[in-house]
């Protein structure tokens, strides 16, 4: 299935894809609906008094949460938690030297082993995704050209925002649309340089771009692709196959498509399925020394802490060991959830099985009152008002994780049935 790329006016602001040519005053009156929801829907901008595996405590109300991005439950296995002490009472909580004046030993055990865990060339660690987009970009851009991807998170886009602001040229490419990229990359004048930043599997749509197709055309036009797989990183990874849908050994999408890091710049975080506040970025190792002093992170922002170093490196342990199987694990739990939502008939832009599930309202206005019907019922999930998504797509994204026990998949799978009879969602079109 493609995702259609939204009309101007269904352009979106965070999650999904990215608006036109100007800037925020003429939107601000576009985040009316979710400054409503923020401030009065009991699954916004809430208070977590308490956690009991994936169960949280809002007030007095308990809920399964499928709104956690700890995709395989390593926030709550022992060994990661049991890893924390020993490194601070070595490191201390925090290094507090920004990375170019000294780095504990901890970050080059992480990088030789996240390297070795991609198949990349090289890696460097900067605390997340959103600092390494806003500084990355704009060095990467230079004045050159700067494509992105219609769809392209958030945080990519400011990036490129950044870059525009320091002499890069920025050009918008229609969502799922190599062909326009192909044009878009023509219309770049000679001598020009280029770099195409898109996502990896997608935040909101829970699927994998044709990566194959986009670092061919990049390849072809000697741009440099430059991809967020946030979301893929720990989640897929190389040889999938019928026995292990998500592939073996989390290694993200490159891996995972089987492709090679030619021409591409591979971006990755570890807040997600690893639990940690740690991103990376896999480049070659030239690059790597530039953006050391290019990168303004590198050069000025404090490190992550040593806790997070600390669960990065029990992280790799645990995958090494339990890891393939707990994505096993993590697919037949999303299949059990997908299965209710095909048995029901209702919509969901997942068409790759991977655990982000967004299911879009028949009706934009029943948003407030589907989440609050959700919350009576027990259940958390990621309300997806405009503008996080184009207006077509507003509902909910449900993320399932490994920690979620069967007993909340079942109850999530009856609430999506007294959700199916009671609210308007949109269907799935029959087949022809
Ligand atoms: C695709 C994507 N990129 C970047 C980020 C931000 O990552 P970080 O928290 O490391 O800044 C997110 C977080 O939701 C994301 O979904």
């Amino acid at each position: 299935m493609s995702i259609t790329s939204p009309t101007r006016s269904q352009e979106t602001h965070l999650g999904g894809t990215v608006h036109g040519s100007s800037d925020a005053p003429r939107q601000d009156a576009r985040w009316g609906d979710l400054e409503r929801l923020r401030s009065s829907h009991p699954m916004m901008d809430a208070v977590i008094e308490e956690v009991r595996g994936r169960r949280i405590r809002v007030g007095d109300h308990w809920l399964a949460d499928f709104a956690s991005c700890n995709y395989l439950g390593f926030d709550l296995h022992p060994a990661v938690i049991d890893s924390v002490e020993q490194e601070l009472r070595r490191w201390g909580t925090h290094p507090s030297w920004s990375r170019l004046l000294g780095s504990p030993r901890l970050y080059g055990d992480i990088e030789e082993e996240l390297t070795a865990l991609l198949g990349a060339p090289d890696s460097l660690l900067l605390p997340t995704i959103s600092l390494i987009h806003l500084s990355v970009i704009p060095a990467l851009a230079g004045q050159g050209a700067v494509l992105v991807d219609a769809r392209a998170h958030k945080t990519i886009y400011e990036g490129c925002v950044m870059a525009r602001g320091a002499g890069a040229t920025l050009r918008r490419v229609r969502a799922d649309d190599p062909e326009d990229l192909e044009k878009v990359l023509a219309s770049v004048p000679p001598g020009m340089s280029r770099l195409f930043c898109m996502d990896g599997v997608n935040s909101m749509t829970g699927n994998a771009p044709d990566l194959a197709t986009y670092a061919r055309i990049c390849r072809e036009y000697d741009a440099l692709l430059y991809v967020d797989d946030a979301h893929g990183f720990g989640v897929i990874g190389e040889s999938p196959s019928p026995e292990a849908p998500y592939g073996k050994r989390g290694n993200s999408i490159v891996r995972y498509l089987g492709e090679t890091y030619d021409n591409l710049v591979l971006v990755g975080g570890f807040s997600k399925s690893y639990s940690s506040l740690l991103a990376f970025l896999a480049l070659p190792t030239g690059l790597k020394n530039h953006l050391k002093v290019a990168a303004a992170p590198y050069l000025y922002s404090g490190p992550s802490p040593t806790a997070s170093l600390a669960t990065v490196l029990a992280g790799f342990r645990v995958n090494e060991l339990e890891g393939d199987q707990i994505r096993l694990d993590l697919s037949a739990k999303t299949a059990r959830v997908l299965d209710r939502i095909h048995e029901l008939g209702l919509f969901t832009l997942n068409t790759s099985g991977l655990p982000i599930i967004e299911l879009p309202l028949g009706e934009e206005d029943d948003i407030d009152a589907v989440g609050r019907f959700l919350f009576e019922r027990g259940i958390y999930v990621t309300l997806a008002a405009y503008p996080l998504v184009p207006r077509s797509e507003v509902g909910f994204r449900i993320q399932i994780t490994a920690a979620n026990g069967d007993d909340e998949i079942d109850q999530l799978n009856e609430v999506l049935g007294e959700l199916a009879e009671r609210f308007t969602m949109q269907r799935r079109p029959s087949p022809a």
